[in-house]
């Protein structure tokens, strides 16, 4: 989330007491569930008619009855808790691969965090990683040991990342923050390319490669679509409306098919300062939008962050971005078509006829769940044309119905309700304004949509809904179905003919998170889930190769859940589905974000967001953190370096599949 860095998160939720735990379930008992019991029957009777000699064949024959369920999450979970220090599964090694300041770009220098400059951050990792990407390397040896990682930066936290910012109240003095801060600020925003390999079970990152690229707050984009060129776009700076610098608070996103990056810029509201008259043509606009949103000074220094003197930039920024990691002259692109919103998300799947279809959540409170289909068809012989196909095709909003079905509604000019006499004179006027555009199409107001993700092989498409304390008891429906939702939810829809381009689907709740054990939170995990194992605050998701939906978290703290963000993995179907176990767990402060397997499901790589931050709530710190006093120093340890938002690799110690 890390929103609005300046005003600071203030007041911590409710403290809730703990009403007992659920019962530990054993490993055996988790497979016991997760197992139909008549299959069992089945397989343990073809085990049984194995007489004394036993056969290795009638063995196999008999375990592969078993593993016809699928298999199971057979790690032993570790303990939810907070403290100061990453933990991961026994068996398991989760280490550092790539740190706030480490050099990316060829001659980077390293993280010298006294004597930072706009160009030492310009040459080194970005800071607050939250999405990561793994495109393999084409020709690999093996593609899941050697390819690029894209990864996004989504803010920057000045008051953790220099000395000196705080006042005696451990508050950030935001007069402090000068132009010099904000030109580091915008240099350690937008992303990096790194290339990435794994030699001997451990990986690196490939000093000096020629994939290596940083994107900031001013790297040079182009925009497509409808939305490209329109008179709402054209600035003093760009009279085209066709350019752009720079993305903003990019957070969760995608890879294509194709292998280009996709990145979602989220609260872009942030960074615009000043005022815009109530007459102005863009006035109601940017109040849906939060726009002028003042979490950053950007706009004290830079005028086209400052909506009184340049009023339309606000509307330059809160697209899908694609960009080409295996060109690293190539323009990024803004794809107007995917529509204008705090995008969280861009995974996609192809049709069965072959067009690409992009889901994505407007992660905000009371907004809606999108997905996009291309016009073009993905071409598996023709990268370049590809990289054309999210120019052109629908944007739809989702309408969840009370009896589990569910419609996509086109947001199309002229179409419905979209037209001249509603405000919506183009295609351009639906895409900017997207927020409107799905409210007068009737689409469902959703707790918070971030991630959404399709499991390719079962086409099942789950939704993280983080959560909304917003929601009053007369505003509950069927999707959203608690009222005061503090811990969030995770839907599940199923595409009608299991066609991802149908305009119609079904959807069901796969789990509420919460304590199950805790009646008031109404949390619904299965009864093989832990106290270990349930969450709160789904925000990421990765889908194993065997289908297990992996969560990270954002927003446990000690006084909500007792237990630091990371991640579980959850069961999807089957007689244990919604059963989640507890995999790896972040520092205090640390938001978990980007999980991303390579290929073979032997890496999972995951990023920790603003680490050692906040602090007031856990008892062994108990004040604000700061850059000279943090609740931890992960990952270094060292006392004169602040915490630094890092990427770990999560491989299994002797090798083999994550998780299984
Ligand atoms: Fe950047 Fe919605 O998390
Ligand atoms: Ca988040
Ligand atoms: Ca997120």
């Amino acid at each position: 989330m890390t929103r609005n860095h300046v005003a600071r998160r203030s007041g911590s939720p409710r403290i809730r007491s703990r009403k007992g735990e659920s019962a530990s379930a054993t490993f055996d008992e988790i497979v016991d569930v997760r197992f139909d019991r008549r299959e069992l029957l089945k397989a343990a009777a073809a085990a049984a008619a194995i007489p004394a000699m036993v056969s290795p064949i009638a063995i196999a024959a008999a375990s592969k009855a078993l593993a016809q369920h699928g298999p199971v999450l057979a790690f032993k979970e570790i303990e939810a808790g907070i403290d100061e220090r990453h933990h991961v599964a026994e068996g398991y090694d989760a280490d550092i691969l790539l740190r706030w300041g480490d050099p990316v770009v060829p001659g980077g220098p390293p993280l010298d965090v006294r004597n930072q400059t706009k160009d030492t951050q310009l040459k080194q990792f970005g800071y607050n990683n939250d999405f990561i990407g793994y495109v393999p390397m084409p020709g690999a040896a093996n593609p899941s040991e050697h390819g690029v990682l894209v990864v996004n930066h989504e803010s920057a936290n000045s008051f953790m990342m220099r000395p000196g910012l705080t006042g005696a109240d451990r508050k950030l003095v935001a007069d402090w923050v000068t132009k010099d801060i904000v030109e580091i600020e915008m240099a350690a925003h937008g992303g990096s390319v790194v290339e990435v390999r794994k030699r001997d079970g451990k990986w690196a990152v490939v000093a000096d490669s020629r994939y290596a690229r940083r994107i900031t707050a001013e790297t040079e984009m182009e925009i497509t679509g409808p939305a490209a060129g329109h008179e709402r776009m054209q600035t003093r700076d760009d009279p085209t409306g066709r350019k752009v610098r720079g993305m903003l608070s990019n957070c969760a996103g995608g890879v294509t098919p194709w292998g280009t990056w996709l990145s979602g810029e989220e609260n872009a509201h942030q960074y615009f300062w000043g005022t815009l008259d109530d007459s102005h043509p863009e006035a109601s606009g940017f109040r849906r939008y939060g726009v002028p949103g003042r979490g950053y000074r950007w706009g004290l220094h830079h005028e086209r962050f400052d909506i009184t003197k340049e009023p339309r930039e606000a509307n330059r920024f809160g697209w899908v971005v694609e960009i080409d990691p295996l060109d690293p002259a190539a323009t990024p692109k803004k794809h107007t078509a995917l529509g204008r919103f705090r995008h969280e998300g861009a995974e996609g799947v192809i049709a069965r006829d072959g067009r690409y279809v992009v889901y994505s959540g407007d992660d905000d409170r009371f907004w809606f769940v999108y997905k996009f289909v291309t016009a073009g068809r993905v071409n598996p012989n023709d990268r370049t044309a590809n990289m054309n196909l999210l120019a052109d095709g629908t944007l739809y909003a989702a309408r969840y119905d009370k009896d589990g079905s569910g419609e996509w509604l086109p947001l199309v000019a002229g179409q419905g309700k979209l037209t001249p006499e509603n405000g919506f004179r183009s295609q351009a006027d639906v895409l900017i304004d997207a927020r409107r555009a799905a409210e007068v199409a009737g689409a469902t107001k959703m707790d918070r949509p971030e991630d959404i993700e399709a499991d390719p092989k079962s086409g099942k498409v789950y939704v993280a809904l983080t959560k909304n304390e917003n929601r009053k008891p007369e505003q509950v429906d069927a999707a959203n179905p608690r009222a005061d939702n503090k811990y969030g939810h995770i839907l599940e829809m199923m595409p009608d003919g299991g066609d991802h381009a149908a305009v119609t689907f079904r959807w069901d709740i796969l789990l509420k998170c919460g304590d199950p054990a805790d009646p008031e939170t109404g949390g619904t995990f299965s009864p093989s889930t832990t106290s270990n194992g349930w969450f709160a605050n789904p925000d990421n998701f990765a889908i194993d190769g065997d289908g297990h939906l992996w969560v990270a978290t954002d927003g446990n703290s000690h006084s909500f859940t007792k237990r630091a963000d990371g991640l579980w993995a959850v069961m999807t179907s089957g007689t244990a589905r919604a059963t989640s176990k507890h995999f790896f767990r972040s520092p205090v402060g640390g938001e978990a974000t980007g999980p991303c397997f390579t290929p073979d499901s032997q890496t999972l790589f995951v990023a920790v967001q603003h680490p050692g931050r906040g602090g007031e709530d856990w008892p062994p710190f108990g004040r604000t953190a700061t850059f000279e006093d943090p609740a931890s120093r992960w990952p270094d340890f060292q006392d004169d370096m602040p915490p630094r938002p890092s990427i770990l690799a999560i491989t299994k110690r002797g090798g083999g599949r994550i998780g299984s």
